[in-house]
């Protein structure tokens, strides 16, 4: 279904994530029939370019990032939506021209794609300049802040322009088809919901590994660490959707309530049960080398435990981890089950406790542990079987071909649907639940445990899961 006639700016279209994500997602959308003819993409940055250069820039950028499009016949009407505006975001230069180039009557988005300590410069000028209609939305990339009171300070200068309904903070994670698919698995289906608590289940894990380096991003990575980069965006959001009530509706702000409730709810860890790590040498440099910091103590890997004080989630450990350099990239949300409260069978037939495992990539999927009786005469033993379910097997093309989150997210954007972008208060309280852990690592002088490249992870995060007499699913 087309999406409304919009006029979209990019600022920080000649950025890496503009190149990366964004302007490939885009053609992509347009390539699929959904833009309305005379939809506008118009490039912000600071680079004098002219729309020519911006247009062979963005073509170098498609085939770079999605190369089985570069020779799309639908390349070159994309290209005719492209403009470039050369705007200096602390200054005035560019402003009116912007002004005057954006169309009344039409959706007006602009992405900030730009550092934070942008943000509140663009959104001052927008305003200022009268660039943006009273209903333009604001597309707001992470990092959103670094903790709780610079999150606060970003949220202010945003809400002084413009309200919360036009504010769109980008999760990427939520833009993933499998994590969408979260919500459907357990309010589209009888079958989990009534056992989804703690009477039924024994722990929950999550695993969002990665094989790349930080080299290349060192200069931001250094000053974030997995913590920041990941943990508090990416793994709370998965966090929230396991955990979080059935909303009333699938609406933004009935969701985004939920979701609230399960981040307030968030024990307080404590130090034994966070572990950090950085990567070590390997066949390439260690993570000090790649952020050419040799005295820096940010973590590239962390593991944590988590428990949420409320009914349905009393006594059940969440574990997370994620990390760079690991063996596989790989990530994936396992449900564990407890045990059947009597077995009638040996101990020796050999029991598992069931597990449902979402697979957000690659190869998604949901797969469920179950036992059955291993056939053959010798008696009664079990063995664990898989009722698999890989999107790609089961939903042919489409499922094999799924959408990048950013093409789902800008989508939303421009259909002016907030429901899968973070609100401010959910933001916050995400930051003031993380902050304490960050505090205390920055005032302890402990350095984060090294661990091998191509390992999964350090040891101490495969005792905190020992110790509870558990233990992490392979990373694969
Ligand atoms: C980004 C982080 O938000 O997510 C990166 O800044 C990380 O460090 C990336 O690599 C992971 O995203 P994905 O979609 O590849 O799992």
């Amino acid at each position: 279904i087309q999406v409304d006639d919009f006029d979209l700016v990019i600022f920080g279209a000649t950025g890496d994530l503009a190149r990366r994500k964004i302007l490939p997602a885009l053609f992509r959308r347009h390539a699929a029939g959904q833009f309305p003819p005379d939809a506008r993409i118009i490039g912000a940055a600071r680079s004098p370019l002219d729309d020519a250069a911006f247009r062979k820039d963005v073509a170098a950028a498609i085939a770079e990032f999605d190369p089985p499009r570069a020779q799309s016949p639908e390349l070159p009407g994309f290209l005719e939506r492209l403009s470039y505006i050369a705007i200096d975001a602390g200054g005035d230069a560019g402003w009116p021209d912007l002004a005057a180039r954006m169309r009344k009557g039409v959706v007006q988005a602009f992405y900030l794609s730009v550092a934070p300590s942008l943000f509140g410069d663009i959104a001052r000028r927008l305003a200022d300049h009268s660039v943006a209609g009273a209903d333009a939305r604001i597309v707001a990339e992470k990092p959103f802040g670094r903790d709780l009171d610079t999150a606060r300070a970003l949220n202010r200068t945003l809400v002084r322009h413009f309200a919360e309904a036009q504010i769109y903070r980008i999760d990427h994670y939520l833009g993933k088809e499998t994590v969408q698919n979260l919500m459907a698995v357990r309010f589209a289906n009888m079958l989990f919901e009534p056992l989804w608590n703690a009477l039924y289940i024994d722990h929950v894990q999550i695993t969002v590994a990665e094989t790349v380096g930080v080299a290349g991003r060192g200069a931001y990575y250094d000053h974030a660490g997995a913590m920041r980069d990941m943990v508090q965006n990416h793994l709370m959001q998965l966090v929230c959707l396991i955990a979080m009530e059935p909303p009333w509706h699938f609406d933004p702000d009935a969701v985004r309530d939920e979701k609230l409730k399960v981040i307030r709810a968030l024990e307080p860890v404590a130090p034994a049960d966070v572990v950090r790590g950085q990567y070590a040498a390997g066949a390439a440099p260690s993570y000090a080398q790649d952020v050419d910091n040799p005295h820096s103590r940010t973590e590239s890997f962390v593991a944590l435990k988590l428990r949420i004080a409320n009914w349905r989630w009393q006594g059940v450990p969440f574990y997370l981890r994620t990390g760079k350099r690991l063996l596989e990239r790989s990530s994936e949300i396992a449900v564990v089950f407890r045990e059947p409260p009597h077995s009638i069978f040996d101990d020796s037939a050999g029991h598992k406790a069931n597990q449902l495992v979402i697979r957000l990539q690659p190869n998604e999927g949901i797969n469920l542990k179950v036992m059955i009786k291993e056939p053959g005469p010798g008696g009664m033993r079990l063995v664990e079987v898989p009722l698999d379910m890989s999107f790609a097997e089961a939903l042919g093309p489409e499922g094999a071909d799924m959408p990048d989150a950013y093409e789902r997210l800008i989508t939303d954007v421009i259909r002016g649907n907030q429901t899968l972008f973070m609100r401010g208060d959910e933001v916050e309280a995400a930051w003031a639940w993380i902050d304490p852990i960050i505090a205390s690592w920055e005032n302890g002088s402990a350095r984060p445990e090294p661990y091998q490249p191509g390992s999964s992870g350090p040891d101490e995060a495969l005792a905190l899961m020992h110790r509870d007499g558990r233990r992490w699913r392979e990373i694969r």
